[in-house]
Order: structure tokens, then sequence, then C-alpha cells
């Protein structure tokens, strides 16, 4: 450890109040040399000090442009990840909290995604017939899969578009990790549900039958996020009945059957915006993650419109969470000493294979 690198003990002890004096000042410091970045699922305490935030394809497309040295992420390690793949070679990608991962990423690695690739090869040619999509929740070693493989990454947002393009480049598609998203892509691009089997990466054979394999559209990875998986169509009948006028939406990492009864499906970006445009008095009720809906629920307060939150049960992104005043006070102090922790580097090769496909990504987006 370099001698003048700064020990996080000593912040971790530090109030709240006192991180944000400490971070807005490091922010003045730093001036021009850094950019924060944030998620919208980031809590308030450190959303405040991002200097843009976004979904993650706005995210994506917007590192591109940034000029800073320093890049500090206010999200998971997937989105540093494409941060750093993404800006240039003397740029800096930092995440104030290392183990903020994302649980739906985690449930797909390179030794699973190959081994699915040698099974699948049993059946029918994977590279003549299969253009592997990987959701951007997914390591970065994945999306290098996919450049190998003349495969893509896609968004929430952008994921019709994204399965549009692997269905003319060929028949099928892989679509790991995240099963809902994929389903309610095929759903609503008219594959029928048998069609789409959901490949178990433990099994044999992902535990379908071959005649399963031939004859599917889109093979969906065993996998889900633990927050949206909370959602239940009951909360909507309820909702329904208590607000006849009132208007249902949610994230695609919903269960399929609560996207089916939402009235719109769609990113972060494209909730927060919805309902920002919507009517004053209009009613909400919203399944997604609960900092961005606790928020939106304030701000739209004050123009006279409802938002309510789709689960009783709290659907926090507890590894977002772990990106706090502590942390993001610790890593910009760090870099006024010159000393910057919690770096986030994808190795070269790695890198280029996952560029090729996030460019073919915004590209196609
Ligand atoms: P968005 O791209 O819609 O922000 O989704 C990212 C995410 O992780 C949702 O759980
Ligand atoms: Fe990952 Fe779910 Fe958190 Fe999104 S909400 S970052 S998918 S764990």
């Amino acid at each position: 450890m370099n001698i003048s690198t700064i020990n996080f003990d000593s912040f971790q002890k530090l109030k709240d109040d006192d991180c944000q004096e400490r971070i807005i000042k490091a922010k003045k410091t730093l001036g021009k040399d850094l950019l924060i970045l944030g998620h919208h699922y980031q809590n308030e305490a450190v959303y405040r000090h991002a200097d843009f935030a976004g979904d993650s394809l706005k995210l994506a497309q917007h590192v591109q442009n940034v000029e800073a040295k320093y890049i500090v992420f206010l999200g998971v390690h997937f989105m540093a990840e494409v941060s750093d793949i993404l800006s240039r070679d003397n740029q800096i990608t930092i995440l104030p909290d290392l183990s903020a991962g994302c649980s739906m990423a985690d449930m797909a690695n390179l030794a699973k995604v190959e081994r699915t690739y040698r099974e699948i090869s049993k059946v029918l040619d994977f590279d003549e017939k299969i253009t592997p999509v990987t959701y951007i929740n997914s390591a970065a070693d994945l999306k290098a899969f996919c450049g190998e493989h003349q495969g893509i990454v896609c968004t929430s947002t952008n994921a019709p578009k994204i399965l549009n393009w692997a269905f003319k480049q060929k028949e099928k598609a892989l679509f790991f990790p995240d099963q809902n998203l994929g389903r309610w892509t095929g759903y609503k691009m008219g594959i029928p549900l048998d069609k789409m089997p959901v490949w178990d990466p433990d099994l044999p054979l992902g535990g379908l039958t071959e005649k399963q394999i031939i004859e599917s559209k889109i093979l969906l990875w065993k996998g889900h996020c633990a927050v949206h998986q909370m959602f239940r169509v009951e909360s909507i009948k309820d909702f329904k009945k208590n607000y006849p006028n009132g208007n249902v939406i949610s994230h695609p990492e919903a269960p399929f059957e609560v996207c089916k009864n939402s009235d719109l499906v769609g990113s972060t970006e494209f909730i927060l915006r919805t309902i920002e445009k919507a009517d004053p008095g209009s009613e909400w009720l919203v399944g997604t993650e609960l900092n961005l809906v606790n928020r939106l629920a304030k701000e739209m307060k004050a123009e006279g419109k409802l938002v309510k939150f789709m689960s009783h049960v709290i659907c926090e992104c507890s590894t977002m969470a772990r990106i706090d005043p502590q942390h993001l006070a610790w890593t910009l102090e760090s870099l006024i000493k010159e000393n910057p922790v919690n770096i986030i580097k994808v190795p070269q090769k790695e890198a280029d294979l996952a560029r090729l496909t996030l460019d073919k990504m915004l590209e196609v987006s």
C-alpha cells in the first residue's frame, strides 16, 4: 500500500452530515478533474452529489463524452466496468465501494456461459444459429464472450431493438442473465412463451430436451433480480380497486405477470420521465426500486401527483446502498491526495472484446 493512501477506517466513524460537508469541499477542490455519475437507484445521501444521473443506457452514452480525469460512479460494479471500457485510456473510473455488485449479474458467470455454449453445441451449431445477448447487468467477461461470438449487449431501454438486430443476424438468441427482461421483450415481439424456454445452467442441456432447444426462439437464462422479483399482481389489483383511474408502471425486470398487468413497462429513465410528464392529479403505482420511487413520490407530491410503491415490503437494492457518504468522501479525498482507491480496470483484451459489443449496442440503439 502506498504510504499516502488514506485508510477507510477513519471515514467509517464519520456522521453523514460531516461526510456531506467533506464531499462538497472535495468536489470544489477537484473541480473539472472530477465527474460523478449516478444511477437512479442510489439513495438521496449520495445521489444529490451526482453531476449526471441516468439509467444504464443514458450513463453508458454519456460516459463517452466526459472530459474529466476521474469518473466516480455511484452505481454497481458492472456499470463502473462499462464506464472504464467506454471512457478514454487516460481516464480513471472509481467505484466508491467495491462490494457494490449486482446480484442478478452474478447469476451468470463465464464458466457457466462457456459450459452452456458447449452444451448447446451438442445439439446445434451455436455460432451459426444463435446470437448471444447479454443484459448490460453482467460482468465484462460476459460482454467479451458476446464480442467473440458475434453477440451484443442490451439495456432495459433498448432490448426490443437489440433483439430485433439479433434475429437479423441469426435464427435464435441466448439471453442472459435476466429471464424476465428477455421474456417480456420476446412476448412484446410476438414470440410465444413456449418458444422461450428457461435454460438452467446448472442442469445437463439446461434442463431442456433437444427438441425444445431446436424449436426455441429465445433461450432464457435462469436469472432474475431479487429486488424486482418481490412485486406481486395482488398489489396491482389492490391499487386498481382503490384508484380506478390510477396508472401502473413497472420495470421489465419485474415478473412476467406483473408486467402483463401493468399499463406501462420500461426502464428507470422511462418511468421517471413518464411520471414527470403526467398530468397533475394523476395517480401512479410504481414497480421498481424503492429509492427511486421514494424520491419521485416526494418530487411529484409538489406537483399534485400521487406516486405509490408497489410492495408492502422494502425492495431496496442493497448492493447499490453500499455506496454511502462515508465511501464517497473517502474516495474523493483520496483523489485529492492523488492516490485513487477502488479503481475499476477491466483487463485490456477483455475490454477490447466487450467494447465491440457495447459499441454495437450504442449504434443499434
Ligand atoms: P435501468 O437501465 O432501467 O436503469 O436498469 C438498471 C437496473 O439495474 C435495474 O435493476
Ligand atoms: Fe442488480 Fe437488481 Fe440491483 Fe438492478 S436492482 S442493480 S438488477 S440487484
